[in-house]
């Protein structure tokens, strides 16, 4: 994505779909896009409003984005944008095939779409999610209605829908996106490097090498099973 930002002539429109806190959107628009993030809770919104604030006084310029609080569909529907990022939220977002639907109608061919998750496919990772979806199951139904405390709005969230790179991948051709680049991610364990490198200057080598090692891994299919995350990146046709 950043790598789309700063190649763009003009400042790349990036929706930032259930933002939480605003990490990347804040990423984006230091790089110079033009950034919308969006969450249906109020309260990180704020912060995340707060943090924009923060890092727009230490960078001495005012960064090009704005958090709203409200749901990613009136956000697809308020502007246009080039690029949506969307990081832990598809497992979340209901319903999924509206979004997606949306997605498709407001975008212009060309569009990109980059979507990190966790990758069900890795069986410990499904497992982690199969017992929180029973208890949530239990107590809640796993889409349940979120009550916004500061503005009373309701909001449907799925809880943790379980995804793989294949399960996902079919799902965005199945809806007028084409896949350009899925890999997985985690299929290293960094946890190796941090017991292992107990001297922080070999340590950012150490991560640097792991980056790229993992990138040249994480495309292989056979790495798809056992990778801990994962992301897609497509193209609206
Ligand atoms: C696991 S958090 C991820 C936050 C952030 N993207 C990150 O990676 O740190 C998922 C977020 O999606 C938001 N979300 C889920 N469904 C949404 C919807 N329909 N509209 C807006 N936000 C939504 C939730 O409020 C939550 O903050």
């Amino acid at each position: 994505m950043l790598d789309a930002v700063s190649q763009s002539a003009n400042p790349l429109r990036i929706l930032d779909a259930g933002c939480g806190i605003g990490t990347e959107s804040l990423c984006f628009s230091y790089f110079g896009a033009d950034v919308v993030g969006c969450d249906a809770r109020s309260r990180v919104v704020r912060f995340a409003d707060r943090r924009r604030e923060f890092f727009s006084d230490q960078c001495g310029r005012s960064l090009a984005c704005r958090f709203v609080h409200g749901s990613v569909f009136e956000a697809l529907t308020d502007a246009e944008f080039d690029a949506v990022w969307i990081r832990e939220a598809i497992s979340h977002i209901h319903p999924l095939e509206r979004f997606l639907e949306d997605l498709h109608g407001t975008m212009a061919a060309g569009g990109i779409v980059v979507i990190r998750e966790h990758n069900s496919a890795n069986r410990f990772v499904r497992s982690t999610l199969t017992r929180r979806l029973k208890q949530v199951d239990r107590e809640l139904g796993s889409v349940y209605c979120y009550r916004d405390a500061e503005s009373g709005r309701e909001f449907e969230f799925a809880d943790e829908r379980p995804f793989s790179l294949e399960s996902i991948s079919r799902l965005l051709g199945d809806f007028g996106f084409e896949v350009r680049v899925a890999f997985g991610l985690g299929a290293i364990p960094k946890t190796l490097i941090s017991r292992f490198f107990i001297f922080r200057p070999l340590r950012r080598f150490a991560y640097q090498w792991l980056w790229n090692a993992e990138r040249r891994v994480g495309r292989r299919r056979v790495a798809w099973r056992w990778a801990k995350a994962m992301v897609v990146v497509a193209v609206r046709v």
